[in-house]
């Protein structure tokens, strides 16, 4: 289902091939910190005036009316989760011809913030032949109640909210920026 975030000003309030932009930031989240993201990122493209609706990957019919689309997904064990998979297979004839932005959410640590985290080799191999305009790894949530936790295979992760929400936004005010 779209939320769209942005019902858009009244008419003449803004150049009309302006208010016919709308990105679609599509996001897989298995536990919904992923989506999270998706949401701050459509929400700064909205306050940049840009038209945005934000939806789980696995919602998306078609891409007709987008001019720009922003997927992410949640990583485990270095790949991204199926519904991103399927939505770049699904839809790869129509992305081909759009400007794509991706990210990746997971280091349950601070090592995204001190680095450009590059896509894990799954990832690469998953959007292979598009060409994508930027990619950017953020921090992840795990918390303490999952079932992973709970079922004790994660010893090498920590929990907590790894996300950094300024460098976000930033990265949303970029895409903005170079579709403005
Ligand atoms: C079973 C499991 C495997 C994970 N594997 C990775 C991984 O390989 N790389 C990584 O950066 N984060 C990994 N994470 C952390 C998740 O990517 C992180 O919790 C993320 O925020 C989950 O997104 P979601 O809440 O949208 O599902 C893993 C988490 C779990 C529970």
């Amino acid at each position: 289902m779209s939320l769209p975030l942005y019902p858009g000003p009244a008419p003449d309030a803004r150049p009309p091939e302006r208010d016919a932009f709308r990105v679609l930031v599509a996001y897989a989240s298995k536990h919904g910190s992923t989506g999270e993201i998706a949401a701050v990122v459509a929400a700064t493209l909205v306050e940049a005036g840009i038209r945005a609706d934000v939806m789980p990957a696995a919602d998306v019919r078609d891409l007709a009316g987008y001019g720009a689309v922003v997927l992410g997904s949640g990583l485990y064990s270095a790949t991204w989760l199926r519904d991103a998979n399927r939505f770049v297979r699904a839809h790869r004839a129509a992305l081909a011809g759009l400007p794509v932005w991706l990210f990746s959410s997971g280091p349950l640590d601070r090592s995204a913030d001190l680095d450009d985290i590059p896509m894990t080799t799954h990832v690469t191999g998953s959007i292979d032949g598009l060409a994508i305009r930027g990619h950017r790894t953020f921090g992840g949530l795990l918390r303490d109640d999952a079932p992973e936790v709970a079922a004790g295979i994660l010893s090498t992760h920590r929990t907590g909210d790894f996300r950094d929400w300024e460098a976000i936004r930033r990265w949303a005010r970029e895409i903005g920026a170079a579709l403005g």
